[in-house]
Parts: C-alpha cells; structure tokens; sequence
C-alpha cells in the first residue's frame, strides 16, 4: 500500500485529468519523457496486480481458518475489498485509453438498473450524457482519495486485529503468544525481499504481463470488438457474467 501511494503521488504530479490530455499525459509525458516515469507507472500498475493477489491468498486463508467469526476484523476486510476494487477501477480509467472508456461506460452503467432513478442516478455519476470530462476528472479525485483512504482502513484492520490477536492454525484460544520480533519480523522480510524479486522481474522484463496493452486511445463513436481484461479485473468479470 505504501508503495502504491508513494508512486502514485509522483504520478499524479504529472499527470493530467483533462480528456484531451489523460491518454498523452500517460503514454507520452510518463512514460517518455519524465525520467524514471516508466518505471514508477510499471511499479505502480503491478504492485496494483500483487495487491490482488495477495488479498485473494489472503481472503482464501482467512475462509479456510473460518475467520469471519471475528465480525469487526471481518466487515473492515470486506470495506477494504470493496473500497481496493473501487480503486482500482478508477485508476483503470484514468489511463483514458479505449478500455478504460468503455470499462467506465459499462461498469457505471450497473447503477441505471436502480429502480425509478437508475438512469438520473447515472448520468449524475457521469456528470453529463455520457462518460466524458466531468467524470474523467471526478474519477481522477475518487482515486487518489480512495487510494489514501486504504492506507488509513488498513491501519484500523490491524488496530481490530489487535483488540483480539491473531488466531492460529490450531484454532485453539491461548494467551501463550509469541512476540513479533524477531520470529515474525524475520519471516515477513524474508518473503518481503522474494516478492520484491518478483516484482523488480515483473516491473524490468514483462511490465504488461498482468495488463493487456493499453496504448490504444479512446474513441467515444468507435466501441471495441477485440476485448482483452486486465487479470486484475476477472473478479469483476465474474460479476458482470452472473448479474441479471
Ligand atoms: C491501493 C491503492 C492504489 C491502487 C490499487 C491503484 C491502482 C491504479 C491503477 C490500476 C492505475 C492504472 C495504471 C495504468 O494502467 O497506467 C492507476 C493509475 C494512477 N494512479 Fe493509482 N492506485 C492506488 C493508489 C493511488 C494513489 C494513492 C494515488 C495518488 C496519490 C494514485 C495515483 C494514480 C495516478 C495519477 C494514475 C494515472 C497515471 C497512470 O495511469 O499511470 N494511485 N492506479
């Protein structure tokens, strides 16, 4: 989290939430010509892909431990799902390419099936008729916002997490815990510099491995018939799959 919000401040330094400028601010001005910018959009789009990974890894654990008998830990989790996805999301249209506009048209579209308001409710979101200005430079503040807010839900998860203490593979209660450092510290470094291994390889060799191309501008009139999803968003696609 603390390297999405450290690279995602140099990024927004320069970029620029206009619609005539988003796509060239990214793909030109970033990756071109600011010095290093390649480097901290890769950094950026792909510890985004990890930040899935892990979570889901982590979801998965906290299933099969039966974790969510811990209500509070559990619904903060669930808030930081939600608000991570909706981060996401928005980050994802910020690059103004054609998958960002039609992944914004479609996605803000679920809400025109909100009974009686669906569609003021819409085009309120949107800021116009369709997803145009407005909603390009409200998105852009939706996520730096929401980009900061995780780092704050994350501290609460742990602050709830320490009203308990952590559970154990056993499942048994015991107030025989074992201190942080330097068994935990020692074992979470050890992993923390394998993950950055994979990352820097992911980051220098195969920066788009988890991201389709996104070089293709949007073209409000032209919708697209090829469409690649970014592997991060295949929860999202299982939603869209399954709503009615
Ligand atoms: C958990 C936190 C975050 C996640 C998961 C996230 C995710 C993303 C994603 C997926 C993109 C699209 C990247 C691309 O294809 O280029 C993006 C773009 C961007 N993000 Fe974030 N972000 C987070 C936090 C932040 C924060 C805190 C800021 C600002 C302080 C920020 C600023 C930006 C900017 C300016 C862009 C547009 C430039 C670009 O596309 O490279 N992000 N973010």
């Amino acid at each position: 989290m603390a390297m999405q919000i450290g690279s995602g401040i140099f990024l927004s330094f320069f970029y620029n939430s206009d619609t005539e400028h988003a796509f060239n601010s990214v793909e030109n001005l970033i990756m071109r010509n600011v010095r290093f910018g390649w480097f901290v959009r890769y950094l950026h789009v792909n510890v985004a892909s990890f930040i899935f990974l892990f979570l889901y890894i982590h979801i998965g654990k906290a299933l099969y431990y039966r974790s969510f008998t811990r209500k509070k830990l559990w619904f903060s989790g669930i808030l930081i799902f939600v608000i991570l996805m909706l981060t996401a999301f928005s980050g994802y249209v910020l690059v103004w390419g054609q998958m960002s506009l039609w992944a914004a048209t479609v996605i803000t579209n679920f809400f025109s099936s909100v009974p009686f308001i669906g569609s003021q409710l819409v085009e309120w979101i949107w800021g116009g008729f369709t997803v145009s200005k407005p909603t390009l430079s409200r998105f852009f503040s939706i996520h730096f916002l929401a980009g900061l807010f995780m780092g704050f839900l994350t501290i609460i998860h742990l602050l709830v997490l320490h009203e308990e203490g952590s559970s154990n593979p056993l499942g048994i209660k015991s107030k025989d815990n074992v201190n942080f450092s330097p068994l935990f510290l020692n074992k979470d470094l050890f992993w923390f510099f394998v993950f950055l291994f994979f990352l820097s390889y992911f980051v220098f060799f195969r920066p788009n491995a988890f991201a389709p191309s996104k070089l293709w501008k949007s073209k409000p009139f032209c919708y697209t018939k090829k469409y690649s999803s970014w592997m991060i968003f295949f929860t999202f696609l299982y939603y869209i799959k399954i709503y009615p």
